[in-house]
């Protein structure tokens, strides 16, 4: 009887040790199975109770009953303790630095065509868009491009029907615009434009802004004096530009604007065709034919208007050689901007 109590609390210590130093509910299982299991040192030695002499029986066997019901509850309470650790512990850590998310950026089309709209609208200019797919009457004939006029060869387009094609500038923008209602109109219309057209500086589509000022009194003078900031602003305040006389079908007279040229300061290379200059966009008084279509008065109201290639600025600014970078999405190229 001396041994067998001995060696119940003996078991009971080693238990309660083990249960309490048990770090995780797998562990705590391990040490249940060792000493409550079937075949667990407890009820091992509770199975000596029958070699013992028959007065002794019931006592150990009560002795024995009581702590098998302790360690049940001291495991009990270890592994709520465990659980409820489990629950207040969080799973991840939260003290390890952030994975870095790449960051995105703006196109440099974008960035060129925000950076020029934000120019204008420093000087009171409204941006307003329109359809991509426009009908003849807006693309053309409205801006005094009829049918069969040579001047349509300049702006070969795609065709959806006989009336609807794929725009060739944002004017119809300005023609919609003056439709809407009376001057005065001070606007710019960015977008995309479409035109039959593909080589290392032509692309079948293409980002262009024009811009329209219709008012009483508008001269030439404005003309020069806003696009004379407009460059300035947009490739530095001493880049040398001059205006040269041009032709468009909707505006009368017309010049063309160009700047010294970026590479070779004017002294002729090859990105300018050895003439000093680059032609950067095309402007114009307003025809007083485009007025009629619109019903403001020629005699009453003048303005001018003028038209640019976002990717041709880009192209400038930065050296880019081959406007099919733009669209190839090589990031290489992108994450330059
Ligand atoms: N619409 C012309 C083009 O796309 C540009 C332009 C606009 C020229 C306004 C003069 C006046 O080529």
């Amino acid at each position: 009887m001396g041994d067998f109590r001995e060696e119940l609390e003996r078991t009971r210590k080693e238990a309660l040790e083990a249960i309490e130093s048990a770090e995780d509910l797998v562990h705590l299982e391990e040490v249940r199975v060792r000493f409550l299991g079937r075949k667990g040192r407890l009820p091992l030695l509770l199975r000596t109770i029958r070699d013992l002499d028959p007065t002794e029986r019931p006592s150990a066997g009560q002795l024995g009953n009581a702590i098998r019901e302790e360690l049940e509850a001291a495991l009990g309470k270890r592994k709520l303790e465990l659980e409820k650790g489990r629950l207040e512990r969080p799973s991840v850590d939260v003290t390890l630095p952030g994975r870095p998310l790449p960051r995105g950026s703006l196109h440099v089309v974008t960035q060129t065509l925000e950076d020029i709209l934000s120019i204008f609208v420093s000087m009171g200019y409204t941006v307003v868009s329109g359809p991509e797919v426009e009908l003849d009457y807006y693309n053309f004939e409205a801006l005094n491009i009829p049918k069969d006029h040579p001047a349509r060869d300049m702006q070969d387009t795609f065709y959806i029907s006989d009336q609807v094609v794929l725009r060739t500038h944002t004017s119809p923008v300005q023609v919609r615009t003056m439709e809407k209602g009376p001057p005065p109109v001070q606007i710019v219309c960015p977008g995309k434009v479409y035109r039959h057209d593909s080589d290392p500086t032509h692309s079948p589509m293409f980002h262009q802004v024009e811009g329209l000022v219709v008012d009483k009194g508008i001269t030439f003078a404005d003309l020069k004096g806003t696009l004379t900031v407009f460059v300035e602003r947009i490739f530095g305040p001493s880049t040398p530009l001059r205006f040269r006389p041009s032709f468009f079908p909707f505006t009368e007279p017309s010049a063309e604007v160009d700047i010294q040229c970026v590479l070779c300061r004017g002294s002729g290379c090859a990105l300018c065709g050895q003439s000093g200059w680059l032609e950067i966009l095309g402007s114009g008084m307003v025809d007083p034919a485009v007025f009629g279509f619109v019903d403001y008065d020629p005699e009453v109201y003048s303005g001018f208007a003028f038209g640019l290639g976002v990717e041709r600025i880009a192209m400038l600014r930065h050296g880019i050689e081959d406007i099919r970078l733009f669209y190839e999405n090589d990031l290489r190229f992108l994450m330059q901007f």
